[in-house]
């Protein structure tokens, strides 16, 4: 079948809203590359807070507090070099990608995408606005010294990048 915009739809005439969406991007090749880039950024981002909180935050059980100190630093001298770059890649790709395919709003209010999309670009950017200030500008907004807050976000916003398409 076919719906009244065109689209190829299969045997059940419907039409989902990532089809829609799909069809809305201006540049699907600029699209995909700027995709995979955000998803390797996350990845990066993402990873460390995954490796921080669920390994590294256990070597004082093994070391004596001074060598974890020591083991901590070596660590993270490298991290802040490619980390917080890649937190920026990762809201600056987003907001890219937001751009293209958040779409207009229906008459009938937002459509679950757009409501999904909306809450993970919110706090996508809280943590990219919350990591810049504090990285490079000193400010620490919220005083949160430990990963753990920005590690459960990455985990909400993991699961709304997914469930947002369904
Ligand atoms: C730390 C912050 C962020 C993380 C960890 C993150 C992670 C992800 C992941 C894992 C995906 C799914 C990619 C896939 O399944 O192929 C995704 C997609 C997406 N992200 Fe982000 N993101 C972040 C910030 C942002 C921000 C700030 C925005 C917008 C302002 C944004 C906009 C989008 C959009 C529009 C998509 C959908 C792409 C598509 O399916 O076509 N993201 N993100």
């Amino acid at each position: 079948m076919v719906h009244k915009n065109g689209i190829e739809t299969g045997k059940s005439g419907y039409l989902s809203e990532f089809a829609i969406i799909a069809r809305k991007k201006e540049f699907p090749i600029t699209y995909t590359i700027i995709h995979t880039i955000h998803l390797y950024a996350a990845f990066i981002y993402g990873g460390f807070l995954f490796t921080d909180n669920l390994f590294l935050s256990k070597i004082g059980q093994s070391l004596t507090p001074d060598e974890a100190k020591k083991a901590r630093e070596a660590f993270m001298k490298h991290v802040r070099k490619v980390v917080p770059p890649a937190l920026i890649v990762t809201v600056l790709t987003g907001v890219y990608m937001f751009t293209q395919v958040f779409g207009e709003i229906p008459e009938s209010g937002m459509t679950r995408f757009q409501m999904l999309l909306s809450l993970k670009a919110f706090l996508g950017l809280w943590l990219g606005l919350r990591g810049f200030l504090q990285v490079y500008l000193k400010i620490d907004p919220f005083v949160f010294k430990s990963h753990r807050f920005p590690f459960i976000l990455v985990i909400i916003i993991i699961a709304l990048s997914q469930f947002m398409h369904l």
